[in-house]
């Protein structure tokens, strides 16, 4: 949904006194950061929980380049336009720099790129995808995971504007 659909929406809403919209459920990612033109804005203005949808990009955020065909479901979306998006414009760099930072901190690539989404006020709480029990203990470990703003830095410094993909 485009920013000016959900202003008119919350418009529209108090105007026939109808209950207000309280959440956002939006695509947002460390490699698909375009939110943060005009939606994280009107959210965080009119006070709206925002709960992002695939936060590790479908998988791309929590491997490295090297292993992205390692799963059933990476070898499905490895050639799929979205995942075309997400490795342009800076997001193979974005990749790199997930894995080196996991590295030196000794956490998961899904943790490190966890852990920058809730490093964002905006964010209220992202929805993983969960393939185990493992997956949802990481996620569940990155919560009490914080990276200095040196590291945001770090990992934001590569990111180009993208095409909206997600919604039309
Ligand atoms: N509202 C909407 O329009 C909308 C749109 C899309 C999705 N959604 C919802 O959002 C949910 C999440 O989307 P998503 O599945 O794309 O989310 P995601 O969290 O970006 O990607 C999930 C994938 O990341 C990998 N992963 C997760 N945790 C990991 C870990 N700890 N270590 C290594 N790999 C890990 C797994 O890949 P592998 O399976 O390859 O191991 C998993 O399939 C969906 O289930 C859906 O309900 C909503």
């Amino acid at each position: 949904m485009f920013a000016y659909q959900f202003a008119d929406a919350l418009h529209t809403a108090e105007r026939r006194g109808l209950d207000r919209f309280v959440s956002m459920q939006n695509h947002y990612n460390l490699v698909y950061r375009e939110e943060e033109r005009e939606m994280l804005p009107l959210c965080d203005r009119e006070g709206i929980g925002v709960v992002p949808w695939s936060p590790l990009a479908r998988g791309f955020l929590a491997r490295p380049l090297s292993e992205l065909t390692a799963t059933p479901r990476g070898e499905r979306t490895s050639d799929s336009d979205r995942m075309s998006v997400y490795r342009s414009n800076g997001g193979d760099e974005t990749n790199r720099r997930v894995e080196e930072l996991a590295e030196d901190y000794g956490l998961s690539m899904a943790q490190v790129s966890l852990a920058w989404l809730l490093s964002k006020d905006s964010v209220d709480a992202p929805i993983v995808g969960m393939r185990s029990v493992e997956h949802l203990e990481e996620a569940v470990e990155a919560v009490d995971v914080s990276l200095s703003d040196s590291d945001v830095e770090y990992l934001e410094e590569p990111y180009e504007p993208k095409p909206v993909t997600g919604h039309s």
